[in-house]
């Protein structure tokens, strides 16, 4: 897919206040410092569009980009990260939890998850918590210029294999991305394109 567009619509904390057009959308969540805004930027092709930070806890409200007119890119807040103040996190937990139990524009959720980590209780409980929901979701697995190349599917597998383990009886979609060397990003917008050409 060709960017020809990639624009910051608004930041906010309530979802009833979010864009009201009727557009397809796709949220980027996963634990604080994964990569989520860095992500984006690398798809949108801009080195700052979303805001990035070393630090965990950066984005802290629901960011909307309008992609070539027609689409919604947005950044959410981490979960899982100890550093924020309780009361914060409580907030975080609150708005995303109430974006994706009413954003009915949403389309896709994308979970990134660091390809260097084992699978980690937050997010299997998240991937849980969106099935119960209903929202279609898709893992992302960031950071793969950490890793050797031979390691890399082994280690993808490996994690999807937990998810069978477990209550999963398919594994979602996924991706392999690196925001570094811009690994995944054909294919990323690619299954968006699909999408929204249906
Ligand atoms: P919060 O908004 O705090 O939840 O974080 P986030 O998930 O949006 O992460 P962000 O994109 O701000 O990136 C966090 C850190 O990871 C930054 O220091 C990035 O430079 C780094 N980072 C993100 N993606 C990659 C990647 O693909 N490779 C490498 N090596 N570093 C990355
Ligand atoms: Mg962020």
């Amino acid at each position: 897919m060709k960017i020809s567009s990639a624009e910051f619509v608004m930041s906010n904390s309530n979802v009833a206040k979010c864009p009201n057009e009727p557009l397809p959308e796709y949220a980027f969540i996963g634990r604080s410092n994964v990569g989520k805004s860095s992500l984006i930027n690398m798809l949108m092709e801009r080195k700052s569009l979303a805001k990035t930070s070393g630090r965990p806890g950066k984005t802290q409200l629901i960011n909307h980009f309008k992609v070539n007119g027609n689409w919604f890119l947005v950044d959410l807040p981490g979960y899982g990260y100890a550093r924020v103040s309780k009361k914060d996190k409580k907030t975080f937990q609150k708005y995303i939890t109430e974006y994706f139990e009413k954003r009915k524009q949403l389309v896709c959720a994308f979970v990134l998850v660091d390809i260097r980590h084992d699978p980690q209780p937050v997010d299997l409980e998240f991937m849980e918590w969106l099935g119960i929901h209903q929202v279609p979701f898709t893992i992302i697995f960031t950071k793969a210029d950490k890793l050797k190349p031979a390691v890399i599917e082994k280690k993808a597998d490996t994690y999807l294999q937990k998810l069978l383990d477990g209550a999963w009886e398919e594994t979602p979609p996924h991706f392999i991305t690196s925001s570094t060397d811009r690994t995944g990003r054909e294919d990323v917008l690619g299954y968006i394109q699909n999408i929204n050409q249906d």
